[in-house]
C-alpha cells in the first residue's frame, strides 16, 4: 500500500485476535493529520485494542497499518519515537517525585540535562502540576495522575498523540481544562486520537468519529452528520407510565422519525416538533415530564449500539 502523506493513520482490514477470539475485525479507516479523531464504542467493543496497535505496544493478526506513513509491523521504533501514549490505567512510577516520573520517561527518547528539566518543568505549568512537581505520584489525586500521564506523554514533542479515556475520572473543571489543553494541542497541528465513553467529549473535541462495537465499525463521520442521519434535529424526551408507552407510540406513529426506549424515560425523534407536541396535547396520555431538546451523539450511541430510536 502506498502511503498517503496526509493521512496519519491508514488501517486496511485491520484485525487483532486474541486466541480464538476476534476483538478487532477486518476494519478500515483513516485518520488525517491535524485532526482531533474519536473511537467510542461500548465495553469491550475493540477500542484499546484498536489504540493498542496503533502504538505498536499490540501486533496485529492480519492487515496493514501504517502510523505517521510508517508500517507498524517494520518501523516500531521510529512510530514510538513521534508517538505521545496516553495508556487507559495511569502507570506512573509511584515511588518517583511527578518531576522524576517526566525525567525519567524524557530518558527513553534521549532527552537529558538541562533540555529534558526545561520541557519537564513547561508541561507541569502548562497542566497545572507546578506546585506538584516534588510531591510522589502515588500521592497526587487520581485527575492529577491523569494530567501528568498526559503531560508525560508530550516530552518527546510528538506529531500524533494518542489517548486512551484521557479524562476518565476527572471532575468536571478537570475535564474542561484537559479539553482546553487538547485543543491548544491541536492548534499546534498535534494529531490527536482518543477514546471516551463521554459524548459530550467526543462531540466537543472530535472532528470525526469511529463507533464500533464487537470489533467491527458502525458508523465513522463527523459528529454532525451522524446526529443529523441517525437521529434528526430534536428528540423529545417523555415521561409517562410503562404501560403507556405502547399506546401512545401508536398514536404518534406518522409523526415521529423513530423512539427510543431508555426504560426511565422514552425518546422521540419528531418529524416536526410543533406538530408533535400539538398531537400529544391532545392525547389522554399521563406526561409526566417533557423535554424538547437538540439531538445528540448519546442518542446516536444508543441507536447504533443496539438499545435504538427503533422504527
Ligand atoms: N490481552 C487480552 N487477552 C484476551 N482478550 C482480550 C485481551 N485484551 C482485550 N481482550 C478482549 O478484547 C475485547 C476488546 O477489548 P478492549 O479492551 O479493546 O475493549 P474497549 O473497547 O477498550 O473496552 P472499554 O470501553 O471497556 O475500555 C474484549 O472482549 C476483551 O475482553
Ligand atoms: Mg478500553
Amino acid at each position: 500500500m502506498v502511503s498517503n502523506k496526509s493521512m496519519v493513520v491508514e488501517a486496511t482490514k485491520l484485525t487483532k485476535k486474541y486466541g480464538n477470539f476476534m476483538a478487532v475485525d477486518n476494519i478500515n479507516f483513516d485518520i488525517r493529520a491535524g485532526e482531533c479523531f474519536g473511537f467510542l464504542g461500548p465495553n469491550g467493543a475493540g477500542k484499546t485494542t484498536t489504540v493498542k496497535m496503533i502504538q505498536c505496544f499490540s501486533p496485529l493478526t492480519s492487515g496493514t497499518l501504517n502510523v505517521l506513513g510508517m508500517n507498524v509491523q517494520h518501523e516500531e521504533r521510529k512510530i514510538k519515537s513521534r508517538l505521545g501514549v496516553v495508556p487507559q490505567e495511569d502507570n506512573l512510577d509511584p515511588e518517583l517525585t511527578v518531576m522524576q516520573n517526566l525525567i525519567i520517561y524524557a530518558a527513553y527518547f534521549d532527552f537529558k540535562g538541562i533540555k529534558a528539566q526545561r520541557k519537564a518543568k513547561e508541561l507541569l505549568d502548562f497542566f497545572e502540576l507546578g506546585e506538584k512537581r516534588d510531591a510522589l505520584a502515588s500521592n497526587l489525586s487520581g485527575g492529577m495522575k491523569r494530567r501528568l500521564t498526559i503531560a508525560r506523554a508530550l516530552i518527546n514533542n510528538p506529531a500524533l498523540l494518542v489517548l486512551d479515556e484521557p479524562t476518565n475520572g476527572l471532575d468536571p473543571r478537570a475535564r474542561h481544562m484537559v479539553w482546553q489543553k487538547l485543543r491548544e494541542l491541536k492548534n499546534r497541528n498535534i494529531t490527536l486520537v482518543l477514546t471516551t465513553h463521554y459524548l459530550e467529549e467526543a462531540h466537543r473535541l472530535c472532528d470525526r468519529l469511529l463507533i464500533m462495537a464487537g470489533g467491527k465499525i458502525l458508523d465513522l463521520g463527523t459528529p454532525k452528520e451522524m446526529v443529523n442521519k441517525h437521529i434528526g434535529d430534536e428528540v423529545l424526551e417523555l415521561n409517562i407510565p410503562p404501560e403507556q408507552m405502547s399506546p401512545l407510540l401508536e398514536k404518534v406513529r406518522k409523526h415521529i422519525h423513530g423512539s427510543l426506549n431508555l426504560g426511565t424515560s422514552l425518546c422521540l425523534s419528531p418529524k416536526d416538533s410543533k406538530t408533535l407536541m400539538t398531537v400529544l396535547q391532545e392525547t389522554p396520555f399521563d406526561l409526566q415530564y417533557q423535554l424538547l431538546r437538540p439531538a445528540n451523539l448519546e442518542d446516536v450511541f444508543f441507536k447504533l449500539t443496539g438499545r435504538g430510536l427503533e422504527q
